[in-house]
């Protein structure tokens, strides 16, 4: 993770939406001479971010929490009481398929003026058949409008809907339904590229999330899991037994879960916002992660409840003040391992002939300023698929 090739003096040809050449423009100048040129003016660019972990469907956010939390009421404590995840389900079933999609829309635009080409989206704040497939439909709808791309992540497990914890066997009913009727109807509309458990004490537990995601394999779709977020209950063994392409989270994953990430192909994605966000003091074991062997990405987990926050360089800055990562590593974490863990990174997530042309500008130029200006929005320019994103360019020239 600590091999982010720097090059300086280069030129990148972008034919259609595929990187063409990466050289000293003198050499690019008469193969492409027909080319619209950018003129970057020396500054820093670097491949199209890639936020592997959104949760950017939700209709309001949840300002009151954060005093909550800050009072002394724990993030678990809340949802017990019918907030958090829940709260956010009362209001998404309420919201039409249009109304989610403008709101959506400026969030995803303000990922991508900090850099992301490539978002991963998840529903899991519908919770029902009718609300999960509304909320993957604007996904796909927003995948058409934008030029960034987008991932969709069937989340049907997010939590246990409250009308199905108020009644006796409610959470092998509700597992059931996953299972048996959302489940066939996200994969037949071709909705979602993976499948997501939040599994956690209090929430979905091991047994139930190793039901519905070898139900999701057998649908045909990728696995990924949210895992040892608050307390270790074995999420990332089970993340490494059915080959989750990613297990996320990982605050409190275990010492034997650290080794046997490290062992498999799974990425450890890490979302050091939410820590910070939720005031905790304890964030992920990247050092021992990366140490021992283990692929680690870093993302945004952008959503209204644990980590609102669209500026992606700046968990990059966390990375590396708070999980200790190297720039190199935090910039790794941030494009091959994103891509990695959306299982892409044979075309995205790295500025090398043949990749997608997904690249972001920014006014710097020593790539160390993108961690160390934390929470500045230095991105002056986006572009994904070889399609604008985000452009300051006149302005900052
Ligand atoms: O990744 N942990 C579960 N899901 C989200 C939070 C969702 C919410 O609170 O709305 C997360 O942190
Ligand atoms: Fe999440």
């Amino acid at each position: 993770m600590n091999d982010a090739a720097i090059v300086t003096n280069v030129a990148v040809a972008v034919d259609g939406d595929r990187i063409a050449a990466v050289a000293p423009l003198g050499e690019l100048e008469n193969t492409f001479a027909n080319a619209s040129v950018v003129d970057c003016r020396g500054r820093v660019l670097t491949p199209g971010f890639v936020d592997s972990h959104t949760h950017a469907i939700f209709g309001k956010p949840r300002y009151e929490e954060q005093e909550l939390r800050a009072s002394g009421l724990d993030y678990m404590e809340i949802a017990r009481r019918g907030g958090g995840i829940h709260s956010s389900v009362r209001d998404l079933r309420t919201r039409s398929e249009q109304e989610l999609l403008e709101l959506a829309a400026p969030r995803l635009r303000r990922l991508a003026a900090h850099g992301v080409t490539t978002v991963e989206v998840k529903s899991g704040y519908g919770l029902t058949p009718e609300d999960e497939l509304k909320s993957l439909r604007v996904i796909r709808r927003l995948g058409e409008l934008l030029p960034m791309r987008l991932v969709p992540t069937w989340l049907g497990a997010h939590e246990i809907p409250l009308e199905f914890r108020e009644i006796a066997n409610g959470r092998s009913e509700y597992v059931r339904l996953l299972v048996s009727t959302m489940l066939p109807d996200v994969a037949s509309a071709g909705l979602a590229r993976f499948a997501d458990v939040f599994c956690e004490p209090g929430v979905f537990t091991v047994e139930e999330a190793r039901t519905i995601l070898s139900a999701a394999r057998s649908a045909g779709l990728g696995l990924k899991l949210h895992a040892d977020e608050l307390r270790a209950s074995g999420g990332a063994e089970l993340a490494a037994e059915i080959g989750a392409t990613s297990a996320d989270h990982l605050a409190a994953i275990s010492d034997s879960g650290i080794r046997v990430l490290a062992q498999s192909n799974t990425v450890a994605t890490l979302l050091p916002g939410t820590m910070l966000f939720l005031g905790k003091e304890k964030q992920a074991p990247a050092r021992a992660l990366i140490d021992a062997g283990a692929a680690v990405a870093l993302a945004t987990d952008f959503n209204p409840g644990t980590s609102p926050t669209t500026n992606f360089p700046l968990i990059m800055s966390l990375g590396v003040s708070q999980l200790r990562m190297s720039v190199a590593e935090s910039m790794v974490a941030a494009t091959v391992n994103g891509a990695a863990a959306l299982s892409l990174a044979d075309r995205v997530g790295q500025i090398a002939p043949g990749f997608s042309a997904d690249l972001a500008l920014f006014d710097a130029s020593d790539v160390r300023e993108l961690p160390y200006w934390y929470g500045d929005r230095r991105c002056v320019g986006s572009w994904a698929r070889g399609r604008v994103c985000h452009s300051q360019i006149a302005e900052t020239l």
